[in-house]
């Protein structure tokens, strides 16, 4: 079985946008692959100062994918700082990253160019954490050599990064002791609506979160955006947000059902969207009931991260045992 390893900054709460789109499908390459789930901690640390902060996310984005179906006895999850052999492949590799490949990272331009609009210096505010992002994020895959890296489109580059390293690596001792990645990149075939219509994102606003307590999940289904039409007019469900979400939870039986009410007439705004949140929360609340309950046991969460970490990091320590001995450090 071939192996797929993907890292989760450890960003907080997710929405629906971000389970449909990124957590579920990650969550079914258990069928094809042996899967690598790891928060990555140490990354995060190049955004997040707050250490309090930084311990809750870490335990909500466990509690998320645990909650979402994760089952620690089928598939690795563990804290990237839990298997500290990722930072020695971190500094092996930092000797075949050409500083040249880390200037032209999307995510450092980015920043360069903003500093020169707002007339700072080229790099004020970068740090090398950031500057070097890429060679820790090519550790974390590399050392378990895995072979597909399911990610979004913003990380195709630092995959093909990954790439460079590796074979620059490889190279220069004759070997193939580091496994080239493959990108396994999510086409957005199903972006998700978000409350305005728009694409649902986090910096515009308009998302319901996974784990939202009936009220408030009820509450925030009431602010989606929809026309002006009355209760007796006809409507389209192809064009309607409430819709566009509901085709998200419903099973077909239950989504021609609805689109044939909208056609029919006489259903109002207000009770499609009740519709839509019985539904919801009817798909949503056992996870809400898992989420909660890891939640309220973080160090039942601990010891499944430090389970994961125990059981993958022989691996680690074999492959670093290797590259040692490639490049004579024994
Ligand atoms: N950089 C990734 C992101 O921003 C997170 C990440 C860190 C990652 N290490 C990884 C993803 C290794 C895949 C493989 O989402």
């Amino acid at each position: 079985m071939k192996t797929a390893l993907t890292g989760i900054k450890p960003t907080g709460v997710p929405h629906i946008g971000n389970y449909m789109g990124a957590i579920r499908p990650a969550l079914e390459l258990t069928r094809d692959y042996r899967c690598f789930y790891f928060i990555a901690d140490y990354h995060a640390l190049n955004f997040i100062r707050d250490p309090k902060e930084l311990k809750q996310n870490c335990y909500e984005v466990a509690a998320t994918w645990l909650a979402c179906g994760l089952d620690p006895a089928q598939s690795a999850i563990y804290r990237q700082s839990q298997v500290p052999e990722t930072f020695e492949l971190s500094t092996i590799l930092m000797c075949f990253t050409a500083k040249g490949l880390m200037n032209r990272a999307h995510a450092y331009k980015a920043m360069l160019q903003t500093n020169r609009e707002l007339g700072r210096v080229p790099d004020d505010g970068v740090n090398m954490g950031l500057f070097t992002y890429p060679v820790l994020m090519a550790a974390d895959i590399m050392l378990f050599c895995a072979d597909v890296v399911p990610v979004g489109r913003d990380q195709a580059q630092h995959i093909e990064m990954a790439q460079d390293i590796a074979q620059a690596f490889n190279y220069v001792y004759g070997c193939e002791l580091l496994k080239v990645p493959q990108p396994l990149i999510r086409e957005q075939t199903q972006t998700v609506t978000g409350l305005d219509g728009r694409k649902m994102s986090k910096s515009y606003g308009n998302t319901i979160l996974l784990f939202l307590p009936p009220k408030q999940l009820r509450k925030q289904v009431m602010r989606i955006v929809t026309n002006s039409q009355v209760v007796e007019e006809p409507k389209d469900p192809d064009t309607c947000n409430v819709f566009a979400i509901y085709k998200l939870f419903a099973t077909e039986d239950e989504r021609n059902a609805l689109a044939e009410r909208y056609r029919a007439g006489g259903m109002g705004w207000g009770d499609a969207k009740q519709t839509l949140f019985e539904k919801m929360n009817d798909v949503l609340t056992p996870y809400r009931e898992r989420y909660d309950a890891f939640m309220a046991d973080k160090p039942a969460i601990d010891r499944i991260l430090a389970d994961g970490a125990e059981q993958v990091r022989p691996q680690a320590a074999s492959l670093l045992a290797k590259l040692r001995k490639a490049v004579g450090i024994v």
